[in-house]
């Protein structure tokens, strides 16, 4: 580099540097902007159901990336517009899509201050006070859920990282040869039994870690979509015979499709009989298990070896938010924990680095942390039960609409399907089945597409269901009490090809 270069930047001004009064002039304006779009979301569609095509027209998707650059605050306009009015609301209060919340606001500007800060979570000295925050968060956490308060634990991306990371712990620990060492390979086949209503984290968890998703032993379900116990005595016993190595068994704390809370005080007393490592995937419904009239076993948490749980589900975090629970701390660090000669980190504190799967980690605590304190445990648990009593209403109100069938209601997800009048008499018959099935998948691409509501799919027992689920606290009592006439009108216009 030539030295004039290097006279050029002495009091270097970089082209990304803002002044304070551009960052606090341009930051307003952001700020502005979004506070009218959330106070819009309710008259806006829930998703403006556009082609991808569409979208990439409205992006210019095709521009080759820019050689000069442009001022700040046209681009945050741009982006901001493109935005808001290309994207699938999640924070409508008639989205019930999945299990992705609204997010709080406060979450919003957390990310924002979690982003001015720029802390590398991932070491003590890289991030003291951050650190410290998330440490506490996990220990909230736990005590929300009322898991013990001494357990480790670390804020990951989601639901899936926070299973695999319990995944791996629990394979670490369970393992009597070096596995991170010498691979699975190295010992008899690890078998691992959860249900068929698992979320799928489970075969890329197996996947990932080398155990193959043969490793699985898919348990059969109840009729209440609840794992079977006597289905995995039986599955055990056999396996046992066979020579293989059970390690871990998975109950979930509320199913992906239904909502079901698997038997877990049972589980968890199969696991300690056999020594068995017990996850829980409460991904979606530990959160409830502080909230009034849930299922008693949601009580058996407590008692998990491993808990996964979304603070960006039930807690109306900001994506992403998910976080690894595990009873026993040193679990984390044996199954992760490395000491590179690059890293002059300390043992003083914990270096999140050194008991999970990230190495650089942002500041994902902030947000959770500050709506945490925001409603308070007791209107946390106040929200949640509102949440599933108004999934309980839709369930009701379906039940008694003449041209609608409701399946399930679990937590606060409801299921339900269109039936017209014409074949209420004949369900259960092959070929109503067989129409019901097409109908309720074409009323969905419908529902989907309406921008008026949106939901998302089950398969009941063979049958399909419209699936609502309400994570979302700004879903009203009017929105779900004008629900069940809107899926019925449209079911007939469906029916009719209109
Ligand atoms: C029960 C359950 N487990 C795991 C996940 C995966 O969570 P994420 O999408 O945050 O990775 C989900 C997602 O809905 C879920 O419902």
């Amino acid at each position: 580099m030539s030295s004039n270069r290097i006279d050029l930047l002495r009091g270097r001004s970089a082209p990304l540097e803002m002044t304070e009064d551009q960052f606090r002039s341009l930051g307003h304006d952001l700020v502005d902007r979004i506070a009218g779009f959330l106070a819009s979301v309710r008259e806006r569609p829930v998703t403006p159901a556009e082609a991808p095509d569409a979208v990439r027209t409205a992006l210019r998707a095709t521009q080759p990336l820019p050689e000069q650059g442009a001022p700040a605050g046209d681009l945050l306009q741009n982006a901001a517009e493109l935005l808001f009015d290309h994207s699938l609301l999640n924070g409508h209060p008639r989205f019930y899509g999945y299990i992705t919340s609204s997010c709080a606001p406060i979450g919003i500007l957390a990310e924002l201050l979690a982003a001015a800060v720029n802390a590398n979570v991932g070491a003590w000295k890289l991030s003291p006070m951050a650190t410290e925050i998330e440490a506490q968060t996990i220990r909230w956490l736990a005590e929300f859920i009322g898991y013990p308060a001494g357990c480790g634990g670390l804020l990951v991306s989601g639901g899936n990282m926070a299973n695999l990371t319990c995944f791996l712990a629990a394979r670490a620990a369970k393992t009597d040869w070096d596995v991170r060492k010498q691979g699975v390979a190295a010992g008899p086949a690890l078998l691992v039994y959860a249900s068929r209503e698992t979320h799928t984290w489970l075969q890329k968890a197996v996947d990932i870690s080398g155990l193959g998703t043969d490793s699985i032993r898919w348990i059969d379900t109840d009729r209440h979509q609840r794992l079977d116990l006597a289905a995995l005595e039986l599955q055990y016993k056999r396996d046992l015979e066979g020579g293989a190595r059970p390690f871990l068994v998975v109950g979930s704390a509320g199913t992906v499709s239904t909502g079901a809370v698997d038997p877990l005080p049972a589980l968890a007393a199969f696991c300690r009989e056999r020594q068995l490592w017990f996850h829980v995937d409460g991904a979606y419904g530990a959160f409830a298990a502080a909230a009034p009239g849930t299922p008693p076993d949601l009580a058996g948490l407590a008692q998990a070896d491993s808990v996964a749980v979304d603070p960006h589900k039930w807690l109306y975090a900001p994506l992403e938010a998910g976080c690894a629970l595990v009873r026993n701390p040193a679990a984390l660090s044996d199954a992760f924990s490395y000491h590179p000669a690059y890293y002059s980190f300390g043992g003083e504190a914990t270096n999140y680095y050194d008991i999970g799967p990230q190495n650089s980690r942002g500041f994902r605590a902030l947000k959770v942390w500050l709506a945490l304190q925001q409603a308070g445990a007791a209107q946390y648990r106040a929200m949640i039960g509102d949440d599933i009593a108004l999934a309980r209403h839709l369930f009701e109100l379906a039940s008694e609409h003449p041209e609608l069938e409701a399946f399930t209601h679990n937590l606060s997800i409801t299921t339900l399907r269109y039936v017209p009048r014409a074949l209420r008499e004949s369900t259960g018959s092959e070929q109503t089945e067989v129409e019901l099935n097409r109908l309720n998948q074409e009323l969905l691409a419908r529902i989907e597409s309406s921008g008026h509501a949106f939901c998302s799919n089950a398969v009941v027992e063979g049958r399909h269901a419209l699936r609502f689920c309400i994570v979302n606290f700004r879903t009203a009592t009017e929105d779900i009490e004008a629900l069940p006439q809107w899926i019925a009108d449209l079911g007939r216009q469906t029916q009719g090809g209109e």
